[in-house]
C-alpha cells in the first residue's frame, strides 16, 4: 500500500465529472488499499478518487470513533437513490481545502446503490455522519465541492486563498498548501473550528 498524494482547490481536476469503474481487478483493489492508506494518514473519513488526480467513480469512507475498530466502506460507481426531506447541519471539511471548514445543509439520511470491493450490488441507508459524508463524497465525483454550499462572498474568499498558496508555491496545482499553516482568517471559522474539536465532531473528507 502506499500514500497518494491529495490534491487542493483550485485544481480544476476537481471539478470534474468522474468515469464510472468498468473493471473490478486487481489493479483497481490496489487503488483501493492505496486510497484508503492515504484517507487514514490524512486524517479524513472520507475519500474520493478525484482527490487523489484519479476520475473515477470510487469512494472510501469511515466514519467509525477513534475508541472503536476500523470499518471502512468502499463505494464504487456509488449511486444516491433516496434522500430525506429532512434537514440535518453538520460541521464539514475536506482534505482538498485543508483547515477550512463551515456548517452545510444536507438531508439527513439517503439511500445509495453501489458495487462493494467484491463487484457485489449494495443499498446503503445512512444517517447521521455517515449520511453527510457519503453525500459529500458523491459530490465529488461529480465536481461539486462543500464550498459551493456556503455564500458566494465565502466560497470566492476561500478559492482565492488556495490559489494565492499555489501560487506562491510555484507548483501546478494545489498541492502546496499541504505544508502551509492554516489559511482560514481567525474570526472567520475559529468559533466553529474550536466548537469542532469540543464535540470531537470529525467531518473531513
Ligand atoms: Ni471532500
Amino acid at each position: 500500500m502506499s500514500i497518494k498524494p491529495i490534491i487542493h482547490i483550485p485544481d480544476p481536476l476537481l471539478r470534474e465529472v468522474s468515469k464510472p469503474v468498468e473493471r473490478l481487478d486487481e489493479g483497481l483493489h490496489k487503488f483501493l488499499d492505496d486510497m484508503l492508506e492515504t484517507m487514514y494518514d490524512a486524517p479524513g473519513i472520507g475519500l474520493a478518487a478525484i482527490q487523489v488526480a484519479e476520475p473515477i467513480r470510487v469512494v472510501t469512507i469511515d466514519v467509525s470513533r477513534d475508541d472503536e475498530e476500523n470499518a471502512p466502506i468502499f463505494l464504487i460507481n456509488p449511486e444516491i437513490v433516496w434522500r430525506s426531506t429532512i434537514p440535518s447541519l453538520y460541521e464539514e471539511g475536506c482534505l482538498s481545502i485543508p483547515g477550512y471548514y463551515a456548517e452545510v445543509e444536507r438531508p439527513s439520511e439517503c439511500k445509495v446503490e453501489y458495487l462493494d470491493r467484491d463487484g457485489k450490488k449494495q443499498l446503503l441507508h445512512a444517517d447521521g455522519l455517515l449520511s453527510t459524508c457519503v453525500q459529500h463524497e458523491v459530490d465529488h465525483l461529480n465536481g461539486y465541492l462543500f464550498i459551493d454550499y456556503i455564500s458566494k462572498l465565502r466560497r470566492d474568499r476561500t478559492i482565492k486563498k488556495f490559489a494565492k498558496i499555489a501560487k506562491q508555491s510555484g507548483k501546478p496545482s494545489g498541492m502546496a498548501a499541504h505544508v502551509e499553516a492554516p489559511m482560514y482568517e481567525l474570526d472567520d471559522v475559529a468559533p466553529i473550528a474550536m466548537a469542532r474539536e469540543e464535540d470531537g465532531n470529525d467531518a473531513v473528507s
